[in-house]
């Protein structure tokens, strides 16, 4: 039994504060770089004003009684209480404003990279250097130092896409295309997240953003252009092809996740290892997981038909 219920929620409360993949305060981009200044400065700032001014009422308080120090107590109040809030807040908002976004036309991106963020996934096509569209799910991989231009959009609700160490965020709309640009700089692996209540599933609607070398990223979407191959037979035969596309094994339905190299990603739909015991029981049951997910359960298919399925996604690296 556990001796505190609190404790544990308590912990995981902490762990989530403290996980550098998923912190503004850890910042592994521009963007977020300047934001986390932005928030020490602030933050800064407003402990020496509230020292101050409690410092001038408590003086004010403490000298009402002596009739002598009148005068002084004014001046400590006018200087604590007014001037010195005043010229503080001053240079906070002039600084504050030194760092907004610059609006006007830009120079071209190094990479265009398209999400769509639907309920409780992530679709995500990257631009090829020749033009050529490679998707994948859940999963944005970047090269470092890049200027990368994110065209968000929705074809059911609001969702919001924010990459805490990179910067952000920025709503996805249906209907409209907000464009949002940041620059990663510190290769390593972080946690993308929707960040605006759209149903059941809000808070299991994550993805791994995985920030690489230039030239890991030139292979990496050399290898995602490739097509996939495999016995795909118990997998169409499971009506699995109706929503997902295999690309070179199985391009009939695109409604959901396309998995041509779904072994090659870290996680299933962004939030579970990505392992074949695990992926045996998303499959059966995928809303124990992500409740009122798109995706049906499985759970009517025989060992023999889940363990073909399994190793078709698999080896699909
Ligand atoms: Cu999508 Cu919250």
């Amino acid at each position: 039994r556990n001796p505190n219920p609190w404790l544990g929620p308590a912990t995981l409360a902490l762990l989530a504060g403290c996980n550098p993949a998923q912190s503004v305060l850890h910042p592994a981009g521009e963007d977020a770089a300047e934001i986390a200044r932005l928030f020490w400065v602030m933050a800064v700032g407003a402990v020496v004003i509230w020292a101050v001014v409690f410092g001038a009422a408590v003086f004010a308080i403490v000298s009402r009684r002596k009739p002598t120090t009148e005068r002084g107590a004014d001046l400590v109040v006018l200087f604590g209480g007014v001037v010195f809030p005043t010229v503080t807040l001053g240079a906070l908002l002039a600084y504050g404003l030194t760092l907004l976004p610059d609006w006007g036309p830009g120079e071209p991106p190094d990479l265009r990279v398209h999400v769509e963020a639907e309920q409780y996934w992530w679709r995500v096509r990257i631009e090829g250097p020749d033009g050529a569209m490679i998707e994948t799910a859940n999963e944005v991989v970047l090269p470092a130092g890049a200027e990368v231009d994110f065209h968000l959009t929705s074809p059911d609700v609001i969702h919001s896409f924010w990459i805490p160490p990179l910067g952000g965020k920025m709503d996805t709309i249906p209907g409209r295309e907000n464009v949002l640009r940041l620059r990663p700089t510190t290769p390593g692996l972080y946690r993308g997240i929707c960040a605006e209540f759209c149903g059941a599933s809000h808070a299991f609607m994550a993805f791994e953003a995985r920030v690489v070398p230039p030239e890991d990223f030139t292979a990496y979407l050399a290898a995602q252009a490739e097509p996939a191959s495999g016995d795909a037979s118990a997998f169409v035969a499971a009506g699995c092809g109706g929503c997902h596309t295999v690309r070179g094994v199985v391009e009939l339905g695109a409604t959901g996740p396309d998995l041509t190299h779904f072994a090659s990603r870290a996680t299933i739909a962004g939030i579970l290892d990505n392992t074949s015991e695990i992926l045996r029981e998303w499959i059966a049951h995928p809303v124990a997981f992500k409740p009122d997910a798109r995706m049906p359960s499985y759970d009517m298919l025989t060992d023999d038909q889940m363990d073909a399925i399994l190793a078709f996604l698999g080896g699909l690296k």
